[in-house]
């Protein structure tokens, strides 16, 4: 038997209904469209609403709709991996409720914690699992309520943040396709720039916690925003020159959409042309561990099979990963 690659065969998402407008921010804080659109490059973002939904209901949505596309009997399905940093409970896992809804009844399931770059951390480790043998078929999803820990009181972050899930079917192939290469890097020290300081089990939920605002996002945007443009630029060049990789050769860049600022300094140190740069982030805003495979999601019908991706996030940890991946089929086909 050849070298077993790990490929997507099929891609399914989805976004809550209600879409929170830059002109309705603009009620909410002081802020304003131009503002947005310039410095963040986000026209409106998904917002889940409803009461007693979270993550977990986005993930299922992502599922069935993957399942419908691809046709995939449930029995075949070995195992679930949900990246998430907005979990529905601390247990059990949002993927437990993916396998229970759908009925897998030979299948794993559990949760992965890399904040925005989830995604890659899940796709590298389910590629793992298809490439030693060990498993067929696997389902990868990143699905997020960031909504649920945004203070929208705080101009500063709440531009930023939208929900969605993103899912995609990991199959086992001997052709020369799929996930090829992945280099991916934690730097602890960004703990005190970007993170949630209440809900763990270091400060639970206290009257006091909740009236200092515990359980909203701390970001400091300025830091961050430097820390993730040079972390994306030097993981996406590395990953390009071990593999041969320029912008002449290369198809695709998909970044972590987080800032349309920093999106176009990862293109620019491989000099690549926007057009060859797949930006939703004007739609959803960020989502976390679900931008790349909701990414992959709205851009399906571009890819063609043996398209070279180069993936490459950023996010709370610090986390970074870029990853080199070889398209398995034609989008515009399924
Ligand atoms: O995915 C996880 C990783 N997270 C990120 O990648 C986020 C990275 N950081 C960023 O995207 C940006 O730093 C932000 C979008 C968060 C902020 O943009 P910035 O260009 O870095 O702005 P800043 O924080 O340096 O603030 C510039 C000015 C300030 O006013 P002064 O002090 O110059 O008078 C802010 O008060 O912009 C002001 N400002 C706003 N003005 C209008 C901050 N937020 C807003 C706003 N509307 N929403």
């Amino acid at each position: 038997m050849g070298k077993l690659h790990a490929i997507i065969t099929g891609i399914g998402g989805y976004v809550p209904d209600y879409v929170l407008t830059n002109d309705e921010l603009s009620q909410m804080v002081d802020t304003n469209d131009e503002w947005i659109m310039t410095r963040i490059g986000v026209k409106e973002r998904r917002v889940l609403k409803e009461e007693g939904l979270g993550s977990g209901y986005l993930a299922k949505k992502a599922v069935r709709q993957l399942l419908d596309k691809t046709d995939v009997d449930p029995d075949t399905i070995e195992g679930v991996i949900c990246a998430t940093c907005s979990p529905d409970y601390h247990f059990p896992s949002n993927a437990s409720e993916v396998v229970e809804e759908m009925h897998f009844s030979k299948a794993f399931a559990y949760d992965l914690e890399a904040a925005c770059c989830g995604f890659i951390y899940a796709m590298d480790t389910a590629s793992c699992m298809i490439e030693s043998g060990r498993y067929k078929r696997l389902i990868v999803v990143g699905a997020e309520k960031t909504t649920s820990f945004v203070d929208y009181t705080d101009r500063s972050t709440c531009p930023i943040f939208g929900d969605g899930a993103g899912a995609v079917l990991v199959e086992a192939t001997e052709e020369d396709l799929g996930w090829q290469d992945s280099i991916l890097r934690t730097d602890g020290s960004g703990f005190q720039y970007l993170h949630l300081p209440a809900g763990g089990c270091v400060h639970p939920a206290t009257h006091e916690t909740i009236d200092a605002k515990m359980h909203f996002i701390h970001q400091e945007g300025r830091t961050v925003f430097k820390y993730a443009v040079t972390n994306m630029s030097n993981l996406t060049a590395e990953i390009a020159q071990r593999n041969g990789l320029n912008k002449d050769n290369l198809d695709w860049i998909i970044p972590h959409q987080a800032n349309v600022r920093i999106i176009q300094a990862v293109a620019n140190t491989l000099e690549m042309p926007m057009d060859k740069v797949l930006v939703n982030i004007q739609h959803y805003g960020n989502t976390s561990a679900a931008s790349l495979p909701l990414a992959l999601w709205d851009f399906e019908k571009k890819l063609r099979k043996g398209d070279k991706i180069i993936l490459t996030a950023f996010g709370a940890g610090f986390v970074f990963g870029s990853a080199y991946l070889k398209w398995a089929y034609d989008g515009a086909e399924k």
